[in-house]
Order: structure tokens, then C-alpha cells, then sequence
């Protein structure tokens, strides 16, 4: 199956200079540790990295320094991710019918969660892995009053990977181009276009790394995973 993996943003949130996939996380750039991932996901036997092409050379050094038994192609990064995306789509081998498409940013995700991804094909045409949200959520007004309260019990909080069938992602990204639908992530593009797209369980420590916090919350959870002992891993 083949798997593209966004990691052409600027990682403002995080308030580094470049790109925070670059960032070093117990030794290893972020970006190291999704490569990791996905060269141990059994279902994945082809690997995109959409980068800013500035962002190649340093990605070529993770690469050799990596080793990947699976073959990997750098493709050019749009100006947002929804075109980074859809660039990504263009550069798929002509033999891709489905494709998983897993953040760069999600480096905590397990082979387990992208193999259990790869299995929901036999079920769906399109899903997103996700997970409940804890939090209430609350719909706020531009003058700072809370609209509403959605019932907790049906939000879910949705993660990557998601994966889709090419041709109908293919159509639905330019469809939304046609129709200048601004998206955050490739699931929403599907509804949009008024297909299905099913739920598959996330996992709560396949956090994206978007600030501060969430560099310091990975970085603890992959010490967990490091430590010898009998507790059920993080
Ligand atoms: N991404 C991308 N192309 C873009 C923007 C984002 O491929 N033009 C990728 C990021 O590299 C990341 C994923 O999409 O792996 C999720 O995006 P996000 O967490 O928002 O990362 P950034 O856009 O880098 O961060 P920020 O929004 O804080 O600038
Ligand atoms: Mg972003």
C-alpha cells in the first residue's frame, strides 16, 4: 500500500525557526520517528514525503541515515497542506488504487494503528482514525458567548492516518479546488463531496505535535516506550 506523509509546513505554533519536524525528539528528528513507524507498518511498501524542496537535503540525511528497506520519493510541498496533498496525489505511481496519507507530525503513531488503517479498506472507501474527545466542546460566537454544546458523546477527534481511494480523493481534491473549499484535512474534502467516510480507532498518544507541549508530552511518552518494564506501553 502506499503511504504519503505531509511534512512540507512551518511549524509556526511551535515558534521554532524551520520546520519542526527537524526538531529532535530523544535523539532522532520528529520526522525519523514517523519514517520509522511506517517502514515498520507490515501493509506499507511505498513511502511519499511531501517536504518543501528547501527541506530535501536535510531529509536526504535522515533517510541515509535511516536505511528504509521500502522505497521512498520526495515530492514538493504546496502552501498549505491541503496542496501539499494534492500534489502529493499527482505523484503517486500509476498503479496506486489506495493510499494512506499519515502526517509527519503524527510521529507517535504505532505500525499497529497504520496496519489497522490498511485492514479498513476491506470495510470503507474512505476513513479517518480518531478517537473521542474528552473535553466538552462548545460552539463560540464572534463576541465570545457560547452558541451551543454539542453532545460530547458523538464528537470524535480525528487523527491520521486516513486513507482513501485514489481516484475519488483525486476527484474530490479537485472538486474542492474548483469550488475554493479551504479544508484541514483530506476526510472533510470527501464529505463535502457527499461520500462516506468511517471512523477506524485512533490512539490517544498518536498526538500531532503542534506546540511546546506537545514536544514535551512525546518526548515523555517515547521514554515510556524505551523503559524496560511490565506496564503496558504508552
Ligand atoms: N503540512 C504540509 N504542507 C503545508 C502545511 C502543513 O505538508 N503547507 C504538513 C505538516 O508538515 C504536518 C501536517 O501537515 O506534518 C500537519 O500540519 P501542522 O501540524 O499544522 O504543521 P505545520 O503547518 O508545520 O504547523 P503550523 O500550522 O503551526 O505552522
Ligand atoms: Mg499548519
Amino acid at each position: 500500500m502506499h503511504l504519503l506523509i505531509p511534512a512540507a509546513g512551518m511549524g509556526k505554533r511551535m515558534g521554532s525557526q524551520r520546520n519542526k519536524l527537524f526538531l529532535p525528539l530523544q535523539k532522532q528528528p520528529i520526522l525519523a520517528w514517523t519514517l520509522i513507524a511506517a517502514s515498520n507498518a507490515i501493509a506499507i511498501d511505498w513511502i511519499g514525503i511531501i517536504a518543501q524542496p528547501y527541506d530535501w537535503e536535510d531529509i536526504q540525511e535522515i533517510l541515509d541515515s535511516l536505511n528504509l528497506s521500502k522505497p521512498v520519493q520526495l515530492i514538493a510541498g504546496g502552501d498549505t497542506r491541503q496542496g501539499s496533498v494534492y500534489n502529493g496525489l499527482q505523484a503517486l505511481p500509476a498503479n496506486a488504487v489506495k493510499v494512506l496519507i499519515h502526517d509527519g507530525a503524527r510521529c507517535l503513531a504505532t505500525p499497529e494503528l497504520l496496519d489497522r488503517c490498511a485492514r479498513a479498506f476491506d470495510t470503507w472507501q474512505g476513513f479517518v482514525a480518531a478517537i473521542p474527545v474528552k473535553d466538552t466542546i462548545k460552539i463560540v460566537d464572534a463576541d465570545g458567548a457560547i452558541a451551543s454544546t454539542p453532545d460530547r458523546s458523538q464528537l470524535w477527534a480525528a487523527q491520521t492516518p486516513q486513507g482513501f481511494d485514489v481516484q475519488l480523493l483525486k476527484e474530490c481534491h479537485n472538486q474542492g479546488k474548483q469550488s475554493g473549499w479551504e479544508v484541514t484535512d483530506d476526510a472533510a474534502l470527501f464529505e463535502k463531496c457527499g461520500l462516506k467516510v468511517g471512523i477506524v480507532e485512533g490512539e490517544e498518544t498518536n498526538l500531532k505535535v503542534t506546540t511546546p507541549v506537545d514536544l514535551a508530552l512525546a518526548e515523555y511518552i517515547l521514554q515510556q516506550r524505551n523503559l524496560e518494564s511490565g506496564n503496558k506501553p504508552l
